[in-house]
């Protein structure tokens, strides 16, 4: 099998959209994400596959926590942002409203929900590793989700 065969299946399960953000001190860090899926429900934990060489990994890792903003079908433009692939003038953050969390860490702000983690667990898988984070806070906000389908974004209308 050939890696193209891979992704190309694997291009055909949808995926919700969100950004997982770490901060290093002042430096705020995100990256957009198509691989968060909910793995337990006491206590309530998540998993993310986050690539090995990512700077939003590093943070992650290093400070043991991350947040989840879950994007809506409005907010495309900061899935390419946070994904590297829309031209950023500015520092990332600095241009897009935003709050901090709880635990420090930066949330976007307008997006369907919201995470709170502390990273319990951290497996290598390839060229990934998943880190696992309890949630210890969820809110929901409003508007349809992102959906990324056949590398392209989606929403449910
Ligand atoms: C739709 C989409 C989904 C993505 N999903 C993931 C993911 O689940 N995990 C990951 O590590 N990178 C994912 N990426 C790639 C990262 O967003 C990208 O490599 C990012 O620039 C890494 O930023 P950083 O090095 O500043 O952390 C995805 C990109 C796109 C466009």
């Amino acid at each position: 099998m050939s890696n193209q065969q891979f992704r190309d299946a694997m291009a055909h399960l949808p995926a919700g959209v969100a950004v997982i953000s770490a901060r290093l001190g002042d430096d705020y860090r995100g990256l957009t994400a198509s691989s968060l899926v909910s793995i337990s429900l006491d206590p309530p934990m998540v998993l993310a596959g986050l690539e090995r060489d990512s700077a939003t990994r590093a943070a992650v890792v290093e400070t043991r926590a991350f947040n989840v903003s879950v994007l809506t079908r409005t907010q495309e433009f900061i899935a390419d942002r946070f994904a590297g692939r829309a031209p950023s003038f500015d520092p990332l953050w600095r241009t897009l409203p935003h709050r901090l969390g709880a635990n420090g860490i930066p949330l976007l702000e307008d997006c369907a929900a919201w995470l709170e983690c502390r990273l319990v667990q951290v497996h290598e898988a390839g060229d990934h590793d998943i880190c696992v984070g309890e949630v210890t806070a969820a809110a929901v906000g409003s508007g349809d989700p992102l959906i990324l389908w056949d590398r392209t974004f989606w929403t449910l209308h």
